[in-house]
């Protein structure tokens, strides 16, 4: 069975409430009316409620009715969400006036939701960019405790078994945190190991990537990897991790043994953290075009409870697998 599949059965078993703040998107309509028919989590629909019931009619979807649909307009707990969002934000100059507008963002709304227990996840940005679609989310439902900073990890199933988890690795930070400090960089590398281990099963053995192998270069670049690695390795003592490492030193068994003698991770590889947003995201693009690997992600790690972000050009098969996606990291946090 593939990771999906699990996933999906994970879902079913145990049926989580996740929002869809784009409910009058296409794909997002479709997506959700095959959900509802899987039964793969009760869905929550954000939109006006008769121009949702139209487009499911003309679409030909019969399951939307399976969905809440919440108007965000006309919300029962308005006014318990404007007071809370006032007390969260009013340092950052939030007042009622303001707050009464914003909780009728759809974006806003789904985490006030999640905040209080009223959804589970939320899965958006069909129509959204990624800032838009996190920003709330940072704002509202805030990072898990002792988690530094929000990052995004790739899933990728490569076509090369011999490296990794029979081909399969988690890429970090590949879409959040476009320079991250040292212990950022140490926080993303925990949140990553827990990803690999919760969502994946698989053991995690984490490579600091840079582009020095254990004192080959110096440079500051190198220095912040080191001490990342550091405070990974002090704060979680048992985390299998190491640093700093070339990617070949990561991978290859015969390179690591060379360039990086008697490191436990060196050659054996399956979590990838990259020391910047730039170096993630060109890195797990050219994997998965060049090496034709296939990209699960970003799956948003490190926050309170998860909130997972679409590329504009997604598939009704997109949103399906992120909903599921989403749903295990429900379950794995309760
Ligand atoms: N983790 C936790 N909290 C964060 C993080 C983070 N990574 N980043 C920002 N925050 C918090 C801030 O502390 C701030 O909190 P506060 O308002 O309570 O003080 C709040 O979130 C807003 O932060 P800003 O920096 O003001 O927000 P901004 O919108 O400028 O930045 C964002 C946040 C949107 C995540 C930004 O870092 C960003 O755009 N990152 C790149 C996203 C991107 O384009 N990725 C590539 C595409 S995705 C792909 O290709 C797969």
């Amino acid at each position: 069975m593939n990771l999906i599949d699990k996933m999906i059965q994970r879902a079913k078993a145990n049926k989580q409430r996740i929002v869809l703040p784009e409910g009058t998107e296409e794909r997002t309509l479709r997506a959700a009316d095959k959900l509802l028919s899987d039964e793969i989590a009760n869905i929550v629909l954000l939109g006006d409620p008769e121009e949702i019931r139209d487009m499911a009619l003309q679409m030909g979807l019969t399951n939307i009715n399976k969905a809440e649909i919440i108007n965000p307009k006309e919300h029962n707990n308005k006014e318990v969400y404007i007071d809370q969002l006032v007390e969260l934000r009013k340092n950052k100059g939030m007042t009622p006036e303001k707050a009464s507008k914003v909780v009728e963002d759809p974006l806003y709304l789904s985490c006030l939701m999640i905040k209080n227990g009223d959804a589970d996840g939320e899965v958006a940005g069909a129509q959204n960019t990624t800032g838009d679609v996190l920003r709330p989310a940072l704002q509202i439902i805030k990072t898990l405790p002792g988690v530094k900073v929000v990052s995004g990890a790739f899933i990728m199933y490569t076509q090369t078994p011999q490296f990794g988890e029979d081909g399969i690795l988690l890429f970090a930070d590949c879409a959040v945190m476009p320079n991250p400090n040292a212990e950022e960089l140490a926080s993303i590398a925990v949140s990553s190991a827990q990803t690999m281990q919760s969502l994946v099963g698989v053991e995690p053995k984490v490579a600091m990537l840079s582009f020095s192998t254990k004192g080959s270069a110096e440079h500051e670049m190198v220095d912040k990897v080191r001490e990342a690695t550091a405070i990974a390795k002090e704060t979680n003592p048992l985390l299998m991790i190491d640093g700093e490492l070339q990617a070949d030193a990561a991978l290859v068994p015969e390179v690591g043994k060379s360039k990086a003698p008697g490191s436990s991770i060196a050659g054996k590889a399956n979590v990838l953290v990259f020391p910047t947003l730039e170096s993630g995201n060109i890195g797990y693009k050219l994997v998965q075009r060049l090496g034709n690997a296939q990209a699960i992600g970003p799956v948003l790690q490190g926050m309170a409870a998860p909130v997972n972000d679409l590329s504009r050009g997604c598939s009704v098969d997109d949103i399906y697998n992120m909903v599921t996606i989403t749903a295990n990291q429900a379950i794995g946090l309760k």
